[in-house]
């Protein structure tokens, strides 16, 4: 049995400079992974590329998830596998309310590949009860009030509250590996230590975390069981959480010298 989600030898071009350069990574759904490297080191293109955003181009390599080879697949079909991304930057949709965004995204999260209906012709879908529901559940989770729900989607949101939208985004669409970029940096005190209970709360056996970080608070709450250093386009240390106390004592230059980059 290979791992839930397997990353083979993967190389990927953005605007026609490689950046992945043959990377190497697995993860199974009930861990948490962190993966840690300087700025530019290619964490985000790791992100990008496994959501299937367009800009970047896996030119070699397979990316394995519930024994389907991603690379090809659109950034919706992979959602739909279970995959799901808290971006670095979430961008706002102006004119789109949290609400609706939301209740859309459910859906098509759980839209069935055959077009699948309830029986009556209608597409399946959840009610505005049920949802109205869960939203007021995960809101109340991390600490949002309410009448973020009626706003345009990160219109106008601080740093922070961006971040606190994208798990939100996670408790409702339930993944099964949640990629999250960054998502303490903009965070208070307080907010990372919700956020980071919030998603907590949401670990069980079915769902993988991978987070992506420069700093070791947030690992202090969402404890990893591996932590992996992403430099020059692959993973070229992995070992556990006391490898990102190292890191944060030491920086990266004892890494590159190991690693001869
Ligand atoms: N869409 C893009 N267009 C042009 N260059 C890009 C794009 N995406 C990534 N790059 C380049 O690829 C390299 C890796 O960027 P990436 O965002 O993956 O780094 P990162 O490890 O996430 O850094 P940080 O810690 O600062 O978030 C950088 O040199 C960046 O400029
Ligand atoms: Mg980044």
């Amino acid at each position: 049995m290979g791992a839930d989600l397997a990353i083979k030898n993967l190389h990927v071009n953005v605007e026609g400079q490689e950046i992945l350069k043959g990377l190497n990574f697995e993860m199974n759904r009930g861990q948490v992974h962190a993966i840690m490297g300087p700025n530019g080191s290619g964490k985000s293109t790791l992100a990008n590329t496994l959501m299937g955003h367009p800009a970047y181009e896996v030119t070699a390599g397979e990316i394995w998830f519930k024994g389907e080879n991603l690379v090809g697949l659109t950034a919706d079909a992979r959602a739909r596998l279970g995959l799901f991304l808290a971006f670095q930057y979430p961008s706002s949709i102006p004119g789109v309310s949290v609400a609706n965004f939301l209740r859309t995204a459910i859906n098509a999260r759980h839209e069935q590949a055959d077009g699948g209906d309830n029986g009556n012709g209608q597409p399946r879908g959840i009610s505005m009860r049920d949802f109205r529901k869960l939203l007021k559940e995960k809101m109340a989770m991390l600490q949002m009030d309410p009448s973020f729900a009626r706003r345009y989607l990160n219109e106008g949101f601080s740093g922070g509250e961006k971040k606190r939208m994208e798990i939100l985004q996670m408790a409702l669409l339930q993944p099964e590996i949640a990629i999250l970029d960054e998502t303490d940096s903009g965070l208070d005190i307080d907010a990372l230590r919700i956020v980071s209970e919030g998603v907590n709360e949401l670990m069980s056996p079915n769902l993988g975390v991978l987070v992506i970080t420069h700093y070791q608070r947030i690992l202090n709450y969402i404890s990893p069981e591996y932590v992996h250093i992403l430099l020059g386009g692959r993973i070229v240390m992995t070992g556990g959480p006391e490898l990102a106390l190292q890191l944060e004592e030491r920086g990266y230059d004892w890494v590159k010298e190991a690693v001869n980059k």
